[in-house]
């Protein structure tokens, strides 16, 4: 537990680190499991991945009617294991990430589970995919752009870049971290209106918008490694608190936001 804690103080440290492939290349060769690109926590990472999991399903659901048979990017994808939600649930699923350690990861794994899915080794704020315009349904970034995004103008060039890899009519969702204060802010320190200004910019209209993670929930549990029968009726409690009202969003350590392509 030491260990950990001591291993989170040098991550709050690195911050800024987070927006270069280094910092990931060298997390996918030192970590293991879901802390290589989730939280340290591997009882608490996995009731947070069940959770986006069921977030991203609900909100595919209500925007086009669910992901089977879509073409969706995952931008940012780590270790891949939204890419593999995304194939498990019928979607043709290409993962994007600048670590090329972590894609190498990313491919092993899918391929161990038997699921089908491609990655490619891409930056996300260089202005473009490498793919041609308008080949997804869908474009999804779980956790990416706060880390990736120097400033609002990388943001509004990497979410231009997602829209010109989307069909018009299609979907951009962004499930991210986003906080303009010191403290939970990651690289990207800006509100919630700033991110839809710039998605706004970049041609996409906000269509849903929800929080998840209940913010000294998400701090206390995600650190250290606390026992599954603790870990899951707190976190549950805390999402419950966040659903009860649109006005607790402010609370959540995480955004979800939809957009339209126009
Ligand atoms: C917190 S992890 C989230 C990974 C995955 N989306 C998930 O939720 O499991 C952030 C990921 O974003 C990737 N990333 C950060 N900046 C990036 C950039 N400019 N282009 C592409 N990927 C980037 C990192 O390599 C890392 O794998």
């Amino acid at each position: 537990m030491l260990r950990q804690l001591a291993q989170v103080l040098r991550d709050r440290k690195q911050k800024p680190a987070m927006a270069s492939a280094d910092y990931w290349d060298d997390r996918a060769k030192s970590r293991s499991g879901f802390a290589r690109s989730v939280w340290h926590s591997q009882s608490f990472s996995e009731v947070w991945d069940e959770r986006q999991q069921a977030i991203l399903r609900d909100a595919l659901v209500a925007l086009d009617g669910g992901l089977r048979g879509r073409k969706v990017a995952d931008v940012g994808c780590g270790t891949g294991r939204i890419t593999r939600f995304l194939a498990r649930e019928g979607a043709a699923a290409t993962g994007f990430d600048f670590s090329p350690e972590t894609v190498k990861v990313a491919d092993d794994e899918t391929r161990a589970a038997g699921l089908d899915a491609s990655f490619v080794v891409a930056d996300a704020t260089s202005g473009a995919l490498p793919v041609a315009d308008g080949v997804f349904d869908l474009s999804l970034a779980v956790g990416c752009l706060a880390v990736a995004c120097r400033d609002l103008d990388a943001l509004e060039r990497s979410l231009g870049a997602m829209r010109a890899a989307t069909r018009g009519g299609g979907a951009v969702v962004l499930l991210e971290p986003i906080h303009h204060g010191r403290f939970f802010g990651r690289v990207l320190r800006e509100p919630v209106e700033g991110w839809v200004s710039a998605a706004r910019r970049a041609g996409l209209r906000l269509v849903d918008r929800r929080g998840m993670g209940l913010l000294p929930v998400r701090a206390a549990l995600s650190s250290v490694e606390a026992p599954p029968w603790l870990v899951r009726p707190l976190f549950d409690a805390g999402e419950g608190v966040l659903d009860a009202s649109a006005w607790l969003e402010p609370l959540a350590d995480y955004r979800l936001l939809s957009f339209r392509v126009a």
